[in-house]
């Protein structure tokens, strides 16, 4: 080889690495889905934890089939409809691989290498453990195909989703941390998971930046969607027994009811076990029992 096309041979090199880098497909491997009625009822569960029925399967639909309207303002108008994910393979997600699924829920990658956008929670579910990602599949996968179409989605011409290539990017680096919590308490590690990874209450709850992106470490303070703060300042004076309160019932300590989409959050809240009720509680209210005192609690 001639050496003086050694520095663009380096270059294209660079340029490839830098395109793979940006548009390649995370290495998640390529896992089983579990098939076992023990990993089809956890995911059950965790389909409920991760609160997926608030959008694909809108009210009066007795299937996960999609069709929910989601409408954004970021800040071009945006419709999108939630996709049917009964494994139907016209219409659904038919045939899914546990592979498919780590990169929908953990990297907003789709199977053709497309980019999903964030009005599907993937920057919260990508918190989830590879174990849960698959037993949720192996519950959704279990669910009756439905043959069901929705609506495309209704965006700007310009608006492309390998655009989310680079968001994706800027998104790791601009979200930052979320605030540290006892890592050595178990409950309130449970509470955490609980909320930042399957409840996604900070999609609703946390402040984003002009990009749309989640400005982590003002975890909870408000946002455009609720303006009320629910970090551990602003529920200084909840319990943990009004928190679990919340969580079954919809009240709020000062005993008004929450409406809205908060409304469909506690649908899915009411139905944790007892245990995961008192670990958001724990998490959220930092261990505030009027008494100053941290320790775990318990409402059997
Ligand atoms: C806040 C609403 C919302 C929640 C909650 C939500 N999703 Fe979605 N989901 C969407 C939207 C919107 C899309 C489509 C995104 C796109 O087209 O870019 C989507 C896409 C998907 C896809 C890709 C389907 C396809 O055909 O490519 C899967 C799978 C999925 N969601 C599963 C889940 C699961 C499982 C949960 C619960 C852990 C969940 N979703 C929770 C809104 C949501
Ligand atoms: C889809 C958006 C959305 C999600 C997700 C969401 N919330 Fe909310 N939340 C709201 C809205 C809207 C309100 C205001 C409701 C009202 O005033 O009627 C609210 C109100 C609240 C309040 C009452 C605040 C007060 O002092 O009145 C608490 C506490 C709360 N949410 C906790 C949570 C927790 C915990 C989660 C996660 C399990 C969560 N939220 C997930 C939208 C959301």
């Amino acid at each position: 080889m001639n050496t003086k096309f050694i520095p663009l041979v380096i270059i294209v090199v660079i340029l490839l690495g830098g395109l793979y880098w940006v548009f390649g497909l995370p290495m998640v491997g390529d896992p089983e889905i579990p098939t076992s009625p023990e990993a089809i009822a956890r995911g059950e569960y965790i389909y409920n934890a991760g609160g997926c029925a608030a959008c694909h399967q809108p009210e009066g639909t007795e299937a996960a089939i999609g069709g929910y309207v989601i409408e954004v303002e970021n800040p071009f108008p945006n419709t999108f409809y939630t996709p049917n994910i009964t494994p139907d393979e016209e219409t659904g997600i038919g045939g899914w691989t546990g592979r498919n699924f780590i990169l929908a829920l953990k990297h907003g990658r789709s199977p053709s290498g497309g980019f999903y956008w964030p009005s599907f929670p993937y920057r919260t579910y990508r918190n989830m453990t590879d174990e849960d990602v698959l037993d949720l599949a192996a519950y959704v996968m279990s669910m009756e195909p439905v043959n069901h179409d929705n609506p495309d989605h209704v965006l700007p011409a310009w608006q492309f989703d390998f655009l989310m290539a680079g968001w994706n990017i800027l998104a790791d680096v601009m979200e930052g941390e979320p605030p540290a919590i006892d890592q050595s308490n178990e409950q309130m590690v449970r509470g955490a998971y609980l909320a930042r990874a399957l409840g996604h209450c900070g999609e609703c709850h946390t402040p984003r930046n002009e990009l749309g992106m989640m400005i982590l470490p003002e975890e909870f303070t408000g946002s455009d969607i609720v303006s009320a703060p629910i970090n551990e300042e602003a529920l200084s004076s909840w319990t943990a027994y009004d928190f679990v309160g919340l969580l079954e019932l919809g009240m709020t300590a000062s005993f008004d009811f929450v409406g809205g989409e908060m409304a469909d959050v506690i649908e899915h809240t009411s139905r944790l076990s007892q245990e995961d009720k008192d670990a958001y509680a724990a998490f959220f209210t930092r261990g505030n029992d009027g008494s100053g005192g941290g320790d775990d609690f318990n409402f059997d």
